[in-house]
């Protein structure tokens, strides 16, 4: 059986399922990764743009390059490879975990997302902490404001940042709970998200890689497919 045949067989006959995604499932629908080739973190400095130190120095400059990414985000559209993990949610018991912050899981329809660093579409108060959604691409006033009259930052978790409450414990469970953990679209490297992956090995799930290279945790998982998330996923699903 091809690996492609194996691991379908296994989404098949899984109670549960899980899966891991990060920003190389967006990269068809236009949207830059990080690392890889023509990656944000390779043009711009995170220690300039994505930390809180960043943004007490400097939240005009911060702001002007989310907004940058707003812009960007708001031109693309999910792809095959959002639309299929939509696909499954509706048909088997799924948790979505993802690493983007660029809502095209929402768009795509899927319902059940553990957003592990937050949402690109949502701003926090700096003073009252009250967060909201705002999807406009250009703000009434910039640097945005809460109505408290504080100053709004993304709802990101930016380097150094604990995670959402009670989010990590969430998609700990899902992963130690599922048959089946894919990996996709990740380079694994930024934690904790990348060790949901020996997590849910540990308890038992096969895991399934999919990405256009390899990753730390290739050698470790039971099927790793090689190519892109928006062609392998929709004949896996
Ligand atoms: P990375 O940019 O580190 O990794 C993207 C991965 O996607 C790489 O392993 C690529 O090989 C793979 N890839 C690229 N195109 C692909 C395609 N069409 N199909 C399948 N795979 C493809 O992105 P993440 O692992 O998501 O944090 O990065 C993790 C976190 O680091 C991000 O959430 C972000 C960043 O700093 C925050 O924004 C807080």
């Amino acid at each position: 059986m091809s690996d492609l045949k194996t691991a379908r067989e296994w989404i098949r006959s899984a109670r549960r399922v899980a899966a891991l995604t990060g920003a190389g499932i967006s990269a068809e629908s236009g949207i830059p990764t990080f690392r890889g080739s023509g990656g944000l973190w390779k043009q711009f400095r995170a220690e300039d743009l994505a930390t809180a130190a960043a943004f007490a120095r400097d939240p005009l400059t911060v702001w002007e390059w989310y907004q940058w990414r707003r812009e960007l985000i708001a031109q693309c559209t999910p792809n095959a490879g959002h639309l299929a993990l939509a696909e499954l949610e509706a048909t088997t018991h799924f948790t979505l975990i993802t690493q983007n912050v660029d809502g095209l899981h929402d768009l795509a329809g899927s319902r059940n997302i553990l957003k592990l660093h937050g949402d690109i579409w949502r701003l926090r108060c700096t003073t009252c902490l009250a967060e909201w959604t705002d999807r406009s691409v250009r703000f009434a006033q910039f640097p945005p404001q809460c109505t408290c009259g504080g100053l709004a930052r993304p709802a990101i978790v930016w380097f150094g940042e604990n995670l959402p409450d009670g989010i990590f414990e969430e998609a700990g469970h899902a992963a130690k709970t599922a048959d089946v953990f894919l990996v996709i679209g990740t380079s694994a490297q930024v934690y904790p998200a990348a060790g949901l992956i020996p997590e849910a090995k540990a308890s038992g799930a096969k895991i399934i890689e999919i990405n256009i290279e390899k990753t730390p945790f290739t050698s470790l998982v039971d099927c790793a497919l090689t190519g892109s998330a928006g062609e392998l996923l929709p004949r896996l699903i």
